[in-house]
C-alpha cells in the first residue's frame, strides 16, 4: 500500500472561525507584574493573519511572558488578548486546538523515546485521530528532521532535538497559528536553516507563524512583519519592509569617474558625496533601479552598486539609543 498523501493525514481544520482579515493575534493594554516590576507593560500587539511575525527582544524584554499570556499559561494583571477575533483564556476550548505551540521545551518523559513521546502526547490530545496517528507522528518527525533519532529515549536527546521534538508536537495536527517561543534555541546551524525552511513551508500553506527571538539577523531572514520589546514595552510593530524602509538605505557607487556619478545622483535630487573614493547617498524613496540606469546612460562605468539596508539591530538601536542586551 501506498503512504497516503499528506492533505489525507491533515483533513482540513474545519470552517473557518472567522472571515479573513481579523488579526490573528490582538492585545490591548496587556501586563504582567511579578511584584512592582511590569515586566510587560500595556502591550498592543496586532499580528496579521498569514503573517510570519518575529517577537522580538534582548533577553528579559518579557517575550515569554507575554506568550504565556497569549496561551493562557499565566494570567495577565491587566489587558486583553483576542486569538483570530475571540477572546483569551474564555474562548479557549474553541480556539487553542487550533494553535500549535512551543514554550521552553514540552514535558516529556525522559525514558521514552522521542516517537513515543508523541504518541502519548497525540493521545492525551482531543482530536488526535488514532487511525492517521503512525503516518502523523511519521510526518512530524520528518518534518523536524528527526527521524533518524526518533527511537532514541528523549534523555539522551540533545537540546537541539528536544527543541525539534516539540516542533513536532506541534506539528501533529494541522493548526492555523503555530506560537514558538525561541524555535532555535540550542539548534545547530543547519537545524537552524531548517527550521527557516520548515517556517516558510508553513506559511506558504497559509499558516500564521508566531516565533520570538532574540537573534535580530536570524529573524529578517524569515518574518513577514516583527515587534520589537524592549524592558516590557513595545518599541515598534509593523511590516518588516516598512520598519526598515523607516530607517534609511543607502546606495554606494564603486567608479573610477566619481565626479560625474556625484553630479548625475545630486540632479536626481540626492545628496551624493565622495567617501574613502566611492560615491555615497541616502536612497531616500528612489529605486536603485532608477539611480543605476540613470548613472549608466550618463556614462558612468560601474565596478560596483551596492545597497546597504540597515540591520533590524541598527533598527532597534536607533529606536531605543540602547544595545541588544540584557534587560534587567
Ligand atoms: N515568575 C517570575 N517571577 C518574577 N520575575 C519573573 C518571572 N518570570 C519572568 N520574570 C522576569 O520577567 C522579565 C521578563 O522575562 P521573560 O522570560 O518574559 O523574558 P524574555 O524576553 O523571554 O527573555 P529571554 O530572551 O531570555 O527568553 C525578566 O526580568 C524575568 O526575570
Ligand atoms: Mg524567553
Amino acid at each position: 500500500m501506498s503512504a497516503p498523501a499528506v492533505d489525507q493525514l491533515h483533513p482540513s481544520a474545519g470552517e473557518p472561525l472567522v472571515p479573513t482579515g481579523t488579526p490573528a493575534i490582538v492585545t490591548e493594554g496587556l501586563t504582567k507584574r511579578f511584584g512592582s516590576v511590569a515586566v510587560v507593560d500595556q502591550l498592543a500587539l496586532e499580528v496579521p493573519a498569514g503573517s510570519v511575525f518575529g517577537f522580538l527582544g534582548p533577553n528579559g524584554s518579557g517575550k515569554t511572558t507575554t506568550i504565556r499570556m497569549l496561551l493562557g499559561l499565566i494570567s495577565p494583571s491587566a489587558g486583553e488578548v483576542e486569538l483570530f477575533g475571540r477572546p483569551m483564556p474564555s474562548a479557549s476550548d474553541e480556539v487553542l486546538p487550533q494553535v500549535g505551540a512551543l514554550v521552553e521545551g514540552p514535558a516529556c518523559y525522559p525514558w521514552l523515546t522521542g516517537k513515543q513521546n508523541l504518541e502519548r502526547i497525540d493521545a492525551a490530545g482531543p482530536h488526535g485521530e488514532r487511525s492517521t496517528r503512525p503516518a502523523r507522528i511519521a510526518l512530524a518527525l520528518e518534518r523536524v528532521g528527526l527521524s533518524a533519532a526518533q527511537d532514541k529515549k528523549f534523555k539522551a536527546y540533545s537540546l537541539g532535538m528536544r527543541q525539534r521534538l516539540g516542533l513536532a508536537s506541534a506539528l501533529l495536527r494541522p493548526r492555523r497559528m503555530l506560537i514558538l517561543d525561541e524555535p532555535t534555541n540550542g539548534m545547530d546551524p543547519q537545524g537552524t536553516r531548517e527550521i527557516r525552511h520548515l517556517i516558510r513551508e508553513l506559511a506558504a500553506d497559509g499558516t500564521t507563524v508566531f516565533l520570538s527571538s532574540h537573534l535580530l539577523a536570524e529573524i529578517e531572514q524569515v518574518c513577514t512583519h516583527v515587534a520589537m520589546m524592549s524592558l516590557g514595552k513595545l518599541v515598534t510593530q509593523g511590516s518588516l519592509a516598512a520598519l526598515q524602509g523607516a530607517n534609511a538605505a543607502r546606495v554606494e557607487v564603486q567608479t573610477d569617474d566619481v565626479g560625474r556619478a556625484v553630479e548625475i545622483l545630486r540632479s536626481l535630487g540626492l545628496e551624493a558625496e565622495v567617501q574613502e573614493g566611492n560615491v555615497r547617498a541616502e536612497l531616500g524613496d528612489r529605486r536603485p533601479e532608477d539611480l543605476s540606469h540613470a548613472l549608466v546612460t550618463g556614462g558612468v562605468g560601474l565596478r560596483g552598486f551596492t545597497i546597504e539596508r540597515p540591520s533590524l539591530e541598527d533598527t532597534f538601536v536607533a529606536l531605543t539609543g540602547e544595545g541588544f542586551d540584557v534587560a534587567r
